[in-house]
């Protein structure tokens, strides 16, 4: 398993701030899950990441799970009294259950594979409780994927200054990203590579993966930003 994010953890809020609106996205997740599990108290974020969900679902008894440490790092001084666990989506046994599960900002599309995908929402599915809810944020399917895409973010804060671009490319059903950044800091300017690799997986075959871990699925093609969301229960 790759942890593809460990270089940039310290500088992923900053990077993300501008792209997605955390509080608001919280709310509309709190309020998806009080209408399918009315009474929802505990809650598990999948590939959490740096805490930046969790922070805003402060009245569930939430954990969080990721692969990578450096991720954890952040949600952990973020975060100190929430439970954080290190392991792999595709396969992980906390032996706990809970009203609901998260996994957010296309975070599923780092399994690759069809395989990983059915073993990510069947390990996702062993951890709800009987009428619990299940909440996935898929990245992109293969039809909409543009290849050769180019994309660049930029940070200007007065002591960080950032610039991450990459040009997205295709290989049969993976995306892949080789993000380059230019980071500046009073300490310097650092250059790094970072390569993301994400499986472009169809509605179909999302919710053949839900269908065969026992769980009924709803898909939005909306979603918080555009890429869909989909809702199930066990
Ligand atoms: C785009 S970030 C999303 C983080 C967070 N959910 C958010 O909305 O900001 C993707 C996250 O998936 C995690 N990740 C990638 N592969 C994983 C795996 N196999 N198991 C668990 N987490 C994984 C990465 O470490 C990273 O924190």
């Amino acid at each position: 398993m790759r942890r593809v994010f460990s270089r940039s953890a310290p500088i992923y809020d900053a990077v993300y701030a501008s792209l997605r609106d955390y509080p608001r996205e919280a709310a509309e997740l709190d309020r998806l899950i009080q209408e399918r599990r009315p009474g929802a108290r505990t809650l598990l974020d999948i590939a959490c990441g740096t805490g930046a969900h969790l922070e805003h679902l402060a009245d569930y008894q939430a954990q969080g799970l990721d692969l990578d440490p450096e991720m954890l790092a952040v949600a952990r001084e973020r975060l100190p009294k929430v439970v954080f666990h290190e392991a792999d989506m595709a396969a992980f046994d906390l032996g706990e259950h809970f009203d609901a599960v998260v996994c957010m900002f296309s975070s599923i599309g780092y399994v690759r594979t069809e395989e990983r995908l059915h073993a990510a929402v069947a390990s996702m599915a062993r951890h709800l409780e009987t009428g619990g809810i299940l909440v996935v944020e898929p990245w992109l399917t293969p039809d909409v994927w543009l290849d050769r895409h180019v994309g660049a973010v930029f940070v200007d804060e007065p002591e960080l200054k950032i610039a991450r671009m990459n040009v997205a490319e295709r290989a049969g059903n993976l995306s892949r990203f080789d993000f380059e950044y230019l980071l500046g800091t009073p300490d310097g300017i650092e250059r790094f590579t970072e390569r993301h690799e994400l499986g472009l997986f169809t509605v179909d075959q999302h919710l053949d993966a839900f269908r065969a871990a026992g769980l009924e699925a709803e898909h939005d093609p909306e979603g918080p930003m555009g890429r869909g969301l989909y809702v199930a229960i066990r």
